[in-house]
């Protein structure tokens, strides 16, 4: 198989890349190997123009390891580990709004995710990401010394919205599942942890899952946590994804938060999620 040479366009200063020219359906590991570096260099890409039947999804994921399981949405028929997250035209909250990592209070949560755009809105619809290794590199000496022995304890409980079943429950659209358990699923992860490829270091925490810091109450934690966020999520720090039908976008799950922005009421918007490669923070 002869070696495509794909496009990676810069999405924004910090992170984000657009990549085109490439058929993920029949790709040579060649082919792969300048995707992966891309993903590796920009830690978010938007691959354009493809089109992907659930067995072609579940074979990208595989380049990143085993499938996670998502406990909270139904899986497809025959394909567990894929979900749909739709919004429909009469439905008002969006699945995936506020900035997380994906199931931060599993044991062993995904290296990656993979978002393919099946519907999209006219306009709107699009997904936010922020860059936790540039937010990390800007901390003071100081911070970053506070910051590396400690632990975050991250909760699917969505406390701070009044709970994941309530907040589920006004979404319609969509297959949930389990919600009644969510406050069961804990997990305890450095809040700085180091990326395997690139020695890179990322803070790893979120107002979402993060509940409080192991060793202090929440109330001592919040302030904390909430400053971590807010730099974060630092405009210069972030980058958007302006979803197509046909659009897979990757992103490096332990180096980005994302947020889905709910701007387009009374259009609807489906995507297909898969999350993959359980890793171990540390
Ligand atoms: C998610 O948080 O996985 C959903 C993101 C999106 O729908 O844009």
């Amino acid at each position: 198989m002869a070696t495509t040479t794909i496009d990676v366009i810069p999405l924004a200063g910090s992170l984000g890349a657009e990549i085109r020219g490439i058929d993920l359906r029949r790709m040579s590991n060649q082919d792969w190997a300048q995707v992966h570096q891309a993903f590796l260099d920009h830690k978010v890409i938007a691959i354009r123009d493809q089109v992907l039947s659930p067995q072609d999804i579940m074979d990208v994921g595989a380049r990143f390891g085993e499938p996670n399981h998502y406990p909270f949405v139904k899986g497809l028929d025959g394909f567990p580990f894929l979900f749909d997250i739709v919004k429909e035209e009469s439905e008002t909250r969006n699945f995936g709004g506020g900035w997380h990592s994906d199931t931060t209070y599993m044991q062993t949560p995904p290296l990656a995710t993979l978002l393919y755009a099946i519907e999209t809105p006219p306009r709107g619809g699009d997904t936010l990401y922020c860059d936790m290794v540039a937010a990390y590199e800007a901390l003071s000496d100081g911070m970053k010394a506070m910051l590396a022995p400690l632990k975050g304890v991250n909760s699917a409980g969505l406390k701070h919205v009044g709970g994941r079943k309530a907040h589920h429950a006004a979404i319609g659209g969509m297959s949930i599942t389990g919600t009644e358990e969510a406050e069961t699923f804990e997990a305890v992860h450095p809040l700085v942890r180091t990326i395997a490829e690139t020695g890179q270091k990322a803070i790893y925490c979120s107002r979402g899952h993060t509940t409080h810091i192991e060793g202090m109450t929440e109330e001592e934690s919040r302030p904390l946590l909430d400053w971590l966020q807010a730099h974060a999520t630092r405009q210069e720090f972030t980058c958007r994804v302006n979803w197509k039908p046909g659009t897979l976008t990757i992103w490096d799950n332990r180096r980005t938060m994302h947020s889905a922005i709910n701007d387009y009421q009374g259009m609807r918007r489906h995507m297909r999620r898969l999350t993959s490669g359980p890793t171990h923070p540390v």
